[in-house]
């Protein structure tokens, strides 16, 4: 078999990748290890930003999306028992973020690829990635007991945090820096209309919480968790008990629970591999970095890294030029940087460490209270939030 580029990894990343090169006559194989059902399956990520809805526009795939996304043009953030207001439109000269979930990003991808004959291989097992540092780049993957091995140009590593392409760079070649929080997100997703029509982080002294929504019927809930804890020890009620104790009094009228329909817990880490390119191999997405969820940026990082790629290939096929590729690596990371940079510091002004003792809490208090008795402090973050431009 051959292809122009083997895709590596059937998440968002590689899908909205096959998509854009598949847009402009580039052949691409994706690889995924697991079944369509298992990808769907896993909730994750629900705020988009601009230039990712453009990204989804450009891809051909943002119709469902332009009809039920919920444009946000603020959130708030509750402290000290109120909750203090974010206005992203008025802040920004008029940019919003699009609440959608992850899950209905990569439906509709699926279901694009599917109507275009796009070639995704499931449950593609023991995926190898061979001579990536010379022009004959090649992949091999086993499937119902045999062996393939698909010829290529290029090997795009969009595998995610536990994938094998990050794996395939050699030890001297890639510097990881790594931060792990001592605590996790337990999240919950159910068939109840949302607290508020805007997104609500919540700071308290028993641990963060977040109030987000998938649509005007679906809610999305996070509250702080230590790493020991266990979904098996959160029945629903638990959970729904403990949320309300982290908000607001004036909001909780409108707090309508219900069963839950998904509960996981999420570690939160910070993590960035350098560089994002090794001889023939990209990667791109989790696959090369990993934010705390604090501010939304996992999956539209992943976007980000996607419009920069798809436009090296593309200019490398249709242009025979190779600058785009030689400047991903900087050119990624450079926005990487500096949304880990926003994810770190979100997540520190709004959870509860106890190793940071009184003095700590003390210089959050004083981080919110300047926040919020400063309009450069709030457009700092509402810049952020928003997305930074590609
Ligand atoms: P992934 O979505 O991880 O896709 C990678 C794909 O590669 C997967 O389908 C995987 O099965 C496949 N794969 C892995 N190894 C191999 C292999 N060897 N061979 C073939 N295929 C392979 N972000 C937010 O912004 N907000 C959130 O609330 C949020 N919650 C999250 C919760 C969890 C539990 C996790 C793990 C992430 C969360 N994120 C969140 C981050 C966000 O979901 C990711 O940034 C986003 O999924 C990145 O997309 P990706 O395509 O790069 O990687
Ligand atoms: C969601 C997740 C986030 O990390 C965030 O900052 C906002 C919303 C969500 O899953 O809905």
């Amino acid at each position: 078999m051959r292809a122009d580029v083997v895709i590596v990894g059937g998440g968002p990343a590689g899908l909205l990748l096959s998509q854009l090169l598949h847009l402009k006559g580039v052949e691409t194989i994706v690889l995924e290890r697991k079944s369509r059902d298992y990808v769907l399956g896993r909730i994750r990520a629900g705020v988009l930003e601009q230039g990712m809805v453009d990204l989804l526009r450009k891809a051909q795939v943002s119709a469902r999306m332009d009809r039920e996304g919920l444009v946000h043009a603020g959130f708030d953030v509750a402290y000290g028992g109120k909750l203090h207001h974010i206005d992203l439109e008025g802040l920004t000269g008029g940019k919003s973020v699009m609440v959608y979930g992850q899950t209905e990003v990569t439906q509709d991808l699926y279901d694009a690829r599917d109507a275009m004959g796009g070639k995704v291989v499931h449950e593609a097992e023991n995926v190898a990635l061979h001579e990536l540092t010379g022009d004959k780049p090649y992949v091999t993957y086993e499937k119902d007991g045999e062996t393939h091995r698909i010829d290529c140009d290029f090997v795009a590593g969009c595998d995610g945090f536990h994938g094998v392409s990050r794996k395939s760079i050699p030890v001297d070649v890639l510097k990881e820096y790594e931060l792990v929080y001592p605590f996790g997100w337990m999240g919950l997703l159910a068939d109840v209309p949302p607290i508020s029509d805007e997104l609500i982080y919540a700071n308290h002294e028993r641990g963060f919480a977040l109030c987000s929504m998938r649509s005007m019927t679906r809610s999305r809930y996070y509250v702080q968790c230590t790493l020991a804890e266990h979904v098996e020890e959160w029945p629903d009620d638990r959970f729904w008990e403990e949320l309300a104790k982290r908000l607001p009094e004036q909001v909780l009228p409108n707090l309508t629970t219900g069963p839950s329909i998904e509960k996981s817990i999420a570690p939160l880490r910070s993590f960035i591999a350098e560089p994002m390119r090794y001889g023939r191999l990209f990667l791109a997405g989790d696959a090369a970095h990993i934010v705390p969820p604090t501010g939304a940026k996992g999956l539209n990082l992943a976007a980000s890294d996607i419009y920069y790629l798809s436009h090296a290939l593309i200019d490398f096929y249709k242009k025979n030029d190779e600058a785009g590729l030689e400047a991903y690596s900087e050119r990624a990371l450079s926005r990487v940087w500096k949304a880990e940079r926003f994810s770190w510091t979100m997540t520190k002004l709004l959870h509860t460490f106890p190793e940071d003792g009184e003095f700590g809490a003390k210089m959050q208090r004083a981080e919110l209270d300047y926040l919020f008795s400063s309009r450069a402090a709030m457009t700092s973050l509402a810049e952020s939030y928003v997305g930074l431009p590609y």
